[in-house]
Formats: structure tokens, C-alpha cells, sequence
């Protein structure tokens, strides 16, 4: 089977190492990739929010199978655009259709789906600027902290938790007066605050039938003990203590049966991952997000994890068969520690040479914001250069894999957490 994935981050390159591993897969192709993503398959420099150059490129090369990473050509469409053409419609593409996709696309869609299917969350209330009045009403019968969101995609910046009612009017007006994360503000979210730890939760569903895949906690704060600006995601581990099987059983009753029945009461055709974003409040699970996608850096935890043959997962997710094949899960650790470019989030130099990869032998390397120069060197190309996992019996172990690697890999402007998964060790 010809496969094509789109993407460039960790995420996509943790994929293409599952997909190559199967022996379902002849060729595979990612586009664009990034210079690790070259050692499972072959880039190509297409750009994936350009369906008709994705088109040309899957017919040109007998592509039977395409994976969508990330959301923007999910919410842009990608998978109505293969489902309408005649030419790609028997195509397996994994990930959700366009009404789907605004779980993600659209906070105040996802927060009335949750309503609706009585699937828990922060009580919310949604604003425009013509009632902007009422927002400022709404904030105050609320408790500190407060929670504002951009409805739209606003590169996971859109989430604003503020400690003063002050701060909160002044920002609320930001963005919906100021347009402070442009189109996606024109409509906020106030929220109210849940308090207590996140974990993510991966569900592959064919939209009758689905599987829970292993859950991880992703560490999204630049510094360490959870200080500083927010980012795609510093390192992740897999599973989670917390989320036992009592936790869990709570998730599928609570959350996970009543979405899968929810998009297909509303006749949503998805077939894909849905990743919930949840809030463990003492012991009981509630949903902060929808992402229609996989997360990165949970992804380089979480696959790495699983043993069945991920190409048989998505071809029965496809043919909407998922309940007949069997979900098989590495029972080991995995802990991943994310490298970063200094000044990451903020501005970061790119270009830098990375060395040393070679020398890591007991983690995998998984590459995020990488690139090859002319000269065939691996330098940085991201914020998020280089994301290192490793697999051990404790979290303990997997840690202390991860952090071994981490050293022999070297760049002049190198940056990580040292404290990765330390709150959740279990002593
Ligand atoms: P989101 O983009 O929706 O994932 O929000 C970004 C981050 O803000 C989440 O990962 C949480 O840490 C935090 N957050 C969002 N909503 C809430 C809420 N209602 N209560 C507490 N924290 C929240
Ligand atoms: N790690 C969080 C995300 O992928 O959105």
C-alpha cells in the first residue's frame, strides 16, 4: 500500500515510524516532512492546504492510504474534498470531515455538542462584540481565575486564564473590540475555571466504533515546575498513573460513548482520532477541548506504544470495521522530552547544526522543526527541534533514558525541561 502523511512535526514523523514498521506499507511519503521523517519515507514539498496539489500528488503515485497530522486541512476540508471527488472518494484518508473538524475549529460548536450530549465541562457562556455588556455581567458572577477563549484556531494561543476581574474585562474587550487574535476572537468563550490536573485522551474512532488508545500528560509550559509561556507541548509521558482503570471507565462512560453517539446522531462522518483534552477535578473527568487530531508531543509517546499494526488500524477505520480488529498496547512507559530552540516560544534562531543524534542508542529520536542544509548537515528549522522518547519498565527508568539521549544531542542554542514527568512519579 502507497501511503501518504501530512505533516511535518514529531507527531507526523512518530507516525511515519508506526506506518513503516507495517508490512501492509510499500511507499511512503510525507509532505512535507521534516530531515527525520527522511528515514521512514520520502518527502515531498507539497503544501497540505492546497487540496488540489495534494490530488495531483496521490494520483500521480497510486496512493491508497492518506494520514492528515494536523487540523488546518482537517477544518479546511480535506477529507469532503477526497469524499466528493470521484477520483479519491475510495481513497482511505484518516481524519474527521469538515463538520467534524469544527470540534476543533469552533469552541462554541464543541461547547453546545458537549451541552447537548450532557458530556461534562466548564459551565461557559459565548460573546460577541455586540454583547459585550453581557460577557462583562457573566464575568462577574464567576470566581477568580477566569477563562477566556477565542472560538476560532488561533495557533493554541487563543486560551487566556486571568487572576483579576480587571484583567479579564480589559481582555475580553482586546479581543473582541482590538480583534486581538483576529477572526478567531470575533467570538469568546468566557469559562468557568477547572481546577485540577490534565491528562490527554486519543480516541480512534470509524464513527460507530472506536478505541481508546494509551492516554499521556503533556507538559505545555516553557519552564520548569509549569512556569512560564505556553507551547505546543516541552514532553510528554504515557501512560498516566492517575488515569486508572476506575478514572478511565469514567472517561469512556462520560465522555467517550456519548461523542462517538454524538456525531453520529448529528450524522458527522468521522473517521479519525479525536483527541479530548480532559480535567481530572477530584476524580471526576471533564472536557477542557476537542482536537481532531492527534497531540504533539503525546504522539511520540503514545505510538511508540502501540503494538498492533497501525496501517491495519486506519484501514478498518476506514471501512468503518474497527470493532473488528483488536487494539494491542506496549504495557512498557513512554517518557518524551521535547528540545526546544532557545527563545522558544517567543523568536529563536533557526539554522543551527545538530550533532550527535548518531550516538543515541537506547531512545528514539523523533524529529520535530528539522531540516537538511546543502551541505546534508540536520540543522534547526522550528522552535521544537527534536523531540527524544524512550521506553522502559517505570517511568523512572524512561526518564532516565530520555535524559541520557538528550545530552549526546547537541546545538549551539539548545533548550529543555529537566523535570519531565517528576510530578507524577509514583515513589
Ligand atoms: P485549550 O487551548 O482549550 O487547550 O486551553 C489551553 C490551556 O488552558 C489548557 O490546556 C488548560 O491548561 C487551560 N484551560 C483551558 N480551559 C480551562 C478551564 N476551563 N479551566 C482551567 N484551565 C483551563
Ligand atoms: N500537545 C497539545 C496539542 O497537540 O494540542
Amino acid at each position: 500500500m502507497n501511503i501518504l502523511i501530512l505533516g511535518s512535526g514529531g507527531r507526523e514523523h512518530a507516525i511515519a515510524y508506526k506506518i513503516a514498521q507495517s508490512n501492509k506499507t510499500s511507499q511512503l511519503f510525507i509532505a512535507p516532512g521534516n530531515a527525520g521523517t527522511l528515514n521512514c519515507g520520502t518527502n515531498v514539498n507539497i503544501n497540505n492546504e492546497e487540496f488540489e496539489a495534494v490530488k495531483t500528488f496521490v494520483l500521480e503515485n497510486s496512493i491508497n492510504m492518506v494520514v492528515v497530522g494536523p487540523e488546518a486541512p482537517l477544518v479546511g476540508g480535506i477529507v469532503d474534498f477526497f469524499k466528493n471527488d470521484p477520483m479519491l472518494c475510495k481513497i482511505a484518508i484518516i481524519g474527521p470531515s469538515k463538520q467534524g473538524a469544527e470540534l476543533e475549529g469552533s469552541k462554541d460548536y464543541a461547547k453546545a455538542f458537549m451541552s447537548k450530549y450532557n458530556i461534562p465541562t466548564a459551565r461557559y457562556n459565548a460573546f460577541s462584540k455586540d454583547n459585550i455588556a453581557q460577557g462583562i455581567e457573566f464575568l462577574r458572577t464567576l470566581k477568580p481565575p477566569y477563562v477566556l477563549k477565542a472560538d476560532g484556531l488561533a495557533a493554541g494561543k487563543g486560551v487566556l486564564i486571568l487572576e483579576s476581574l480587571e484583567e479579564a474585562e480589559k481582555e475580553l474587550k482586546e479581543m473582541l473590540e482590538n480583534a486581538k487574535f483576529g477572526n478567531a476572537s470575533s467570538k469568546v468563550l468566557i469559562e468557568e475555571y477547572l481546577n485540577g490536573t490534565e491528562l490527554s485522551v486519543f480516541v480512534l474512532t470509524d464513527g460507530q466504533n472506536y478505541k481508546i488508545l494509551p492516554e499521556a500528560k503533556d507538559y505545555k509550559r516553557i519552564g520548569e515546575g509549569d512556569s512560564g509561556l505556553n507551547t505546543g507541548g516541552m514532553g510528554s509521558v504515557s501512560p498516566v498513573a492517575f488515569a486508572d482503570k476506575n478514572f478511565m471507565q469514567k472517561v469512556e462512560e462520560r465522555i467517550v460513548i456519548p461523542t462517538v453517539n454524538g456525531l453520529r446522531n448529528e450524522n458527522i462522518d468521522y473517521k479519525g482520532f479525536i483527541f479530548i483534552g480532559l480535567m481530572n477535578v477530584d476524580g471526576n473527568p471533564y472536557v477542557i477541548e476537542y482536537n481532531v487530531r492527534m497531540g504533539d508531543p503525546e504522539t511520540e509517546s503514545v505510538f511508540p506504544r502501540i503494538q498492533s499494526d497501525v496501517v491495519e488500524l486506519f484501514e478498518h477505520t476506514f471501512a468503518g470495521t474497527l470493532n473488528n480488529i483488536e487494539l494491542k498496547v506496549a504495557e512498557q512507559t513512554a517518557a518524551c522530552v521535547m528540545m526546544v530552540a532557545k527563545g522558544y516560544p517567543e523568536s529563536y534562531p533557526k539554522g543551527d547544526v545538530i550533532e550527535g543524534i548518531e550516538n543515541v542508542t537506547d531512545s528514539l529520536v523523533f524529529h520535530a522543526g528539522t531540516a537538511k542544509n546543502t551541505q546534508n548537515d540536520t540543522i534547526t528549522n522550528g522552535g521544537r527541534v527534536i523531540c527524544v522518547t524512550s521506553l522502559a519498565d517505570t517511568l523512572e527508568e524512561a526518564l532516565a533514558k530520555s535524559y541520557q539521549s538528550v545530552e549526546k544531542i547537541q546545538w549551539k542554542n539548545k533548550y529543555f525541561r529537566k523535570d519531565i514527568g517528576k510530578d507524577i512519579l509514583t515513589k
